[in-house]
């Protein structure tokens, strides 16, 4: 099995890590793209030789541009899935309805609960005793669509953003690597998932 899969994410790219380190996701991933011109996300591929592509915002004057800059990028690399991994920009209905069912997103709370950019923080100020990690095939809004992989994470006495992050992300760094395996093995069909 094979396949080639860009990621897109804008900050630190520790699950790019995850998904370039396992031996199964590894060598499927061929590109990844950011909005940030300095993120970690980037440096983590260029270390692994992976190519990293800027994509600037600004020079991409509104939305509409901006998603088919991406598309021809994914287009010309001939990309079959995209993986979300912290991309903190919105995606337009043209971009979604190319890879519909063929592009994940990953999110760190039990969703629907603490959608949004501050998930981990907002599961703590809420003072849940369990949040968790979903995974979700991406539709046209945001932190939303069909759930594919979803997993607990307990909230423990005394945690604060960062030991609560720090759970978080273990748990995502085992769930994405196995999900994005299930997807492009086909034991994934964006019709049998539940939304
Ligand atoms: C992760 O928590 C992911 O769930 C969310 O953004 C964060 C990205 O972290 N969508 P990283 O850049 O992969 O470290």
């Amino acid at each position: 099995m094979s396949a080639r899969v860009a990621v897109l994410a804008s900050g630190a790219g520790t699950n790019l890590g995850a998904l370039m380190e396992d031996e199964v996701t590894g060598p499927w991933v061929v590109l990844t793209v950011s909005d940030v011109k300095d993120s970690g996300a980037l440096e983590r591929a260029r270390a692994k030789a992976i190519e990293a592509v800027f994509v600037d915002p600004a020079t991409h004057g509104n939305r509409e541009r901006y998603d088919r800059a991406l598309l021809s990028l994914l287009e010309a690399r001939d990309i079959d899935y995209v993986a979300l991994a912290g991309f903190m920009r919105i995606l337009g209905p043209e971009f979604v309805k190319a890879f519909r069912g063929r592009m994940l997103n990953i999110h760190p709370s039990l969703l629907p609960a603490f959608p949004g950019a501050h998930s981990v923080g907002d599961a703590l100020r809420a003072g849940v005793e369990k949040t968790g990690v979903t995974i979700h095939f991406v539709d046209e809004q945001v932190d939303h669509g069909p759930i594919v992989a979803q997993e607990e994470v307990p909230v423990l006495p005394g945690d604060d953003w960062e030991s609560l992050e720090a759970r978080v992300h273990s748990v995502e760094h085992r769930l994405y690597p196995m999900t994005l395996q299930a997807l492009v093995e086909g034991r994934l069909k964006l019709g049998e998932a539940a939304s």
